[in-house]
């Protein structure tokens, strides 16, 4: 072998390894997508089934939300064995059938590690909680009452309420960012950081591709515990928790996002650097400093490789202006940080419904979120253009949902099970009954349907995955020029060999923009009435893409 092919060869290696950097991963909420044993909530033999599905898709990797042992309060982000699966979702056999599988159809297996809370049920917390000198006894953060009994301090749970709750065997308040049920770990314990470390080998071992990290930016609390200021009205975003929740009147300066979390998130990347091509997500919540953690976290080479971020997520449409705004702002704040962009989630509002989008904006979405900078998730049915359903009261199960309703509904309107087949009584997702009820509206759009028409959202979803497949550009190339024109976005990709341009209109009017000269070719488009070469109308949910050879 000749030098110029060892440096191909190390070059291909390498592109290999970062498969993650621009990778389109499915996200898979396990209860809902594929049930096997008809007891109404799918599990990990289902998605073993739907496999040929999801690689049908084009996707690099899957993301599968947490399936651990645990008492299901949050819906399994409660975990009370880290190291097992639960009942409800198979054995740990079929997880690895389920990991062969995947690989053997060329897709990477992520899994979603709930690192910075445990389960109240976990051996750790029942041993933490009985006395304040147990082995385990700070493991968890515990803090004494203030001298009128109250909590602590003035952090506030992302669930509702106080973020402290009284243990009567310690005289002692727990710190819990979500649920009472689950309780803070204490990273500032290195035992506990090591304990995660071997949870997170426990299933590196075994051969999976990564982890989306939950939370990763609440793993270190203020070891001060010093109150967390008041935040102005005006800079109040709910986008992390709902309006109606006093969750955004803080400012969360202490009770999460501390500076010791870099150590940590160096020792994880670390020990996933010990196995080849393993990627870090991590989920960054913070309504006002996102993007700057998220550049904090992903600078580099020795922290996360990616991180998700919220801001479009947000109910705010995805405007030109708004795009322009976050992608400057991560410029500015961030410039080698690698986000992964996601529009729906098992946490918010489909982005169909949150958006108000019809079909042709749907569609328009899914090509602009193929073209940005960045890593993209799908949810699943994202890509059949589901609705958020309209879930009962008596209906609900997300406790979020429970505690603000009627104002907010909670996360169970996206969490509906999967829609396989039109004619089905419960759509092909189990012959029992189902943990969320089925929707009727979104049966219409089952897979079998949209699979028979060429023209469906389902293939335009392929054909926008398989558009960026096709031009490492808009995978992993640079992005330049990005220019709000009106309602238009327009930006450019670059990669060795080619200069991608593209423009979408996001917004409600018309507007002709100008296109580059040069010797370009459409590599995608949905265009109303081109007036001229140079020139062209872009009608709303349009866009135009082009693509020229670099000399
Ligand atoms: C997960 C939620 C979960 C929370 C607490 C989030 O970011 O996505 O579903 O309720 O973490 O673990």
């Amino acid at each position: 072998m000749n030098v110029q092919n060892i440096v191909e060869l190390s070059k291909a290696t390498k592109a290999a390894s970062e498969w993650w950097r621009g990778g389109v991963i499915y996200q898979i909420y396990p209860r809902s997508f594929q049930d096997s044993n008809d007891d109404g909530i799918g599990d990990l033999k289902g998605i073993t089934q739907r496999l040929d599905y999801i690689a049908d898709l084009g996707v690099d990797a899957i993301w599968i939300s947490p399936f651990f042992k645990s008492p299901m309060k949050d819906f399994g982000y409660d975990v009370s064995d880290y190291r097992d699966v639960d009942p409800m979702f198979g054995s740990l056999e079929d997880f690895r059938v389920l990991l062969d599988q995947a690989h053997a159809k060329g897709l990477k297996v992520m899994i979603d590690l709930v690192l910075s809370h445990s389960s109240d049920q976990h051996p750790w917390f029942a041993e933490s909680r009985t006395s304040r000198d147990n082995p385990k006894c700070d493991w968890y953060v515990w803090a004494d009452p203030k001298p009128d009994g109250t909590p602590p301090n003035n952090w506030l749970s992302i669930f509702g309420g106080s973020a402290w709750q009284w243990e009567p065997r310690r005289l002692q308040y727990y710190l819990h960012n979500f649920l009472t049920s689950q309780p803070d770990l204490n990273f500032h314990n290195i035992a506990v950081q090591d304990a995660l470390l071997d949870v997170a080998r426990f299933w590196l071992e075994m051969g999976v591709d990564g982890f989306r990290l939950d939370t990763i930016n609440f793993y270190f609390h203020d070891k001060q515990l010093r109150d967390n200021p008041a935040l102005p009205m005006e800079e109040r975003n709910a986008s992390i928790a709902p309006a109606v929740n006093p969750y955004n009147h803080q400012d969360h300066l202490y009770s999460k996002s501390q500076p010791e979390n870099i150590a940590f998130l160096e020792r994880l990347r670390a020990l996933t650097d010990e196995y080849e091509s393993c990627a870090c997500l991590g989920e960054v919540g913070d309504a006002q400093r996102g993007l700057e953690i998220m550049g904090e976290y992903t600078s580099g080479d020795r922290r996360m490789h990616m991180c998700y971020a919220f801001e479009f997520l947000e109910k705010r449409p995805l405007t030109a202006p708004y795009a322009k705004q976050v992608f400057d702002q991560l410029e500015e704040k961030a410039g080698d940080a690698w986000p992964c962009w996601a529009f729906s989630n098992h946490d918010v509002q489909r982005h169909a419904s949150r958006w108000q989008l019809g079909d042709d904006a749907i569609r328009q979405h899914a090509v602009l979120m193929m073209c940005l900078r960045g890593s993209a998730c799908l949810y699943q049915g994202e890509e059949l253009g589901l609705h958020e359903v309209d879930v009962p009261f008596e209906r609900l199960q997300d406790p979020y949902g429970i505690e603000f309703w009627p104002e907010f509904k909670g996360r169970d309107g996206c969490r509906t099970p999967m829609v396989w087949v039109a004619q089905d009584e419960q759509s092909g997702f189990t012959t029992g009954e189902p943990w969320l009820p089925i929707s009727a509206a979104q049966a219409e759009q089952a897979v079998d349907r949209l699979e028979a028409d060429d023209q469906s959202m389902l293939h335009h979803y392929r054909r926008a995955i398989a558009l960026r497949r096709a031009h490492p550009a808009l995978a992993s190339g640079a992005q330049s020029d990005m220019t709000q024109i009106g309602p238009v976005l327009t930006f450019r990709r670059e990669s060795a060999s080619e200069t991608v341009f593209c423009a979408f209109n996001l917004g409600a009017d018309s507007k002709q923009i100008h296109l580059p000269k040069g010797d370009w070719r459409i590599i995608g488009r949905d265009l109303g009435g081109a007036d001229g070469a140079e020139n062209v109308m872009l009608h709303p949910a349009q866009f135009c893409l082009m693509a020229m050879d670099k000399g």
